[in-house]
């Protein structure tokens, strides 16, 4: 911010900056880490609740920050948001106990778990879509913003969205039922599709960041 190191040490703008937005949303960030931390290590009642709350915080701290938080329709774009990241928070972190199941559990053990992770995912996915889609239509100005470097971004995470929906499908309608069936072939091939489903989001989620960071939904 003043453009040297010494700036670093500089504590009013310090204080500027945990007065502004960018710090509540840092604050609420470091909380929720802390929360997610000390309830990683064994799972408990009231862990999970910490665990929870602190992914609650961190999803609220995007609310705080970007094109949502200068809106005028900052409130119904901060809940739609958080809902939004949540969702896909909750995704690209099933995907690895999903992976780990699926390498050392016996196979009834995983088809239990690819089984009940699909039932929640089947309701929750479209959540993020319709929740993205509320994003673009109230964020974007018309049509033609979709041809700026904002616009070609959202199409690309539209369309990573479309790849990770048919491997969900895959997942759910032909691994899944194959798995319960014992076919050993098949939980080897849902392994496979989940390491490629998590590299999909982590990509949809970088995306996601250059566009809020780097681009504007209004200037094209
Ligand atoms: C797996 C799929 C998706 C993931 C993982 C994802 C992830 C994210 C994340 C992490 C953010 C917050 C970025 C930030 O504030 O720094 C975000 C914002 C957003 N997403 Fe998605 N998203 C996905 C799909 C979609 C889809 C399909 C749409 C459109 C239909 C969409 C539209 C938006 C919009 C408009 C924003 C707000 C950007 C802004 O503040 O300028 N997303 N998404």
């Amino acid at each position: 911010m003043t453009g040297d190191v010494a700036g670093i040490w500089d504590a009013s703008l310090h204080a500027l900056l945990m007065s502004s937005d960018a710090g509540t949303a840092a604050a609420l960030r470091v909380a929720g880490l802390v929360l997610v931390l000390l309830a990683a290590p064994k799972p408990t009642r009231v862990g999970d609740a910490a665990g929870l709350c602190g992914a609650t915080l961190i999803a609220a701290s995007f609310a705080f920050m970007g094109h949502t938080a200068t809106h005028e329709l900052r409130w119904l774009l901060a809940g739609t948001l958080i809902l939004h990241v949540l969702v896909a928070a909750f995704w690209l972190g099933a995907l690895w106990p999903l992976h780990v199941v699926g390498r050392e559990e016996p196979l009834h053990v995983d088809a239990v778990v690819v089984e009940r992770f699909s039932a929640v995912a089947l309701w929750l996915v479209p959540l993020l879509f319709v929740a993205g889609l509320i994003l673009s239509v109230v964020l974007l100005p018309d049509l033609a913003a979709l041809q700026s470097p904002y616009g070609t971004l959202l199409i690309a995470k539209s369309a990573g969205f479309a790849l990770l929906m048919g491997f969900a499908a895959l997942n759910n309608r032909r691994y899944g039922p194959a798995i319960a069936g014992g076919d050993a072939a098949a939980a080897r091939a849902l392994g496979v599709s989940v390491r490629v489903e998590w590299a999909v989001i982590a990509a949809v989620v970088v995306a996601a960041t250059v566009m809020t960071s780097l681009f504007s939904p209004t200037l094209h």
